[in-house]
């Protein structure tokens, strides 16, 4: 079971096509304000099983927020505020890693950071002195290790590895900066991975990130990507990820 020592909640933050979470028996909503601002949308609390969860909509509900506009300081500290000590991060991918295509599920265990001009620190400001995280290892062993124990028991298609280039966005990539990613070791894209990932590192949040590929990466297949075959995607392989987070947070 992913949780922090009990009581502390389980923070599970969706991405695209996960703004709600079906299985939560829900017990209130809250409209929180943190230091950074608000947060995309109210902190849904309820339970998976014995576990609390707080759930949040990343790009808000309904979807309104693009991932570079996305106040990933005011999300994570909301769920800090609220308890959470581990964080499940939902994200939709690009597929680049010929294993990875439109609705598999990844577990990735690194990240490659691309984005610019996002608040990406809490340590700013008037600071007593200068604190530089380690974050060798960005998301969290044991609980990847959860998340894709419940895949494998769920029979969910899934990759337990996995490079994940965070873009800025809201583009899509050109083929030409997906060769380069893929040649900096990169096996899927998103916008969303970063900084959320180093935000729960510096409040010392366990963090991990269960990834939904919803199309192949710009030049990886031989039609341009289209909204169609990401919705596809998202319809084929959400019902994965709401089993595998029902199985890894519910006791
Ligand atoms: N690139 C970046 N982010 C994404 C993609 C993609 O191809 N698919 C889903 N999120």
């Amino acid at each position: 079971m992913i949780s922090s020592a009990k009581p502390h909640p389980v923070g599970v933050i969706g991405g695209t096509g996960l703004t709600t979470l079906s299985d939560l028996e829900i017990t209130g909503e809250r409209q929180v304000e943190t230091p950074w601002g608000v947060p995309s949308a109210p902190l849904v609390d309820g339970r998976l099983g014995d576990q609390p969860v707080i759930f949040l909509s990343r790009h808000g509900n309904p979807h309104r927020l693009p991932p570079h506009q996305v106040n990933y300081r005011a999300n994570l500290q909301a769920l800090y505020d609220s308890g959470a000590r581990t964080v499940v991060g939902v994200n939709a991918v690009g597929g680049i890693h010929r294993d990875m295509g439109p609705a598999q599920v990844v577990v990735p265990d690194q990240i490659i950071d691309y984005t610019w001009g996002r608040a990406s620190t809490f340590f700013e400001g008037d600071l007593q002195s200068v604190t530089h995280i380690d974050f060798t290892w960005p998301y969290d062993d044991s609980a990847r290790q959860i998340l894709i124990d419940a895949a494998g028991a769920e029979k969910v298609p899934f990759s337990g590895f996995g490079v994940y280039g965070a873009t800025q966005g809201p583009r899509l990539e050109t083929a030409a900066e997906i060769l380069r990613m893929e040649r900096d070791g990169c096996d899927l894209v998103g916008m969303t991975g970063m900084p959320e990932a180093a935000l729960a590192a510096e409040l010392g949040m366990r963090y991990v990130c269960l990834g939904l590929v919803v199309n192949w990466a710009a030049g990886k297949s031989d039609h341009i990507i289209t909204m169609a075959e990401i919705e596809e995607a998202i319809e084929q392989g959400m019902s994965g990820v709401r089993r595998i987070l029902e199985v890894s947070i519910a006791s």
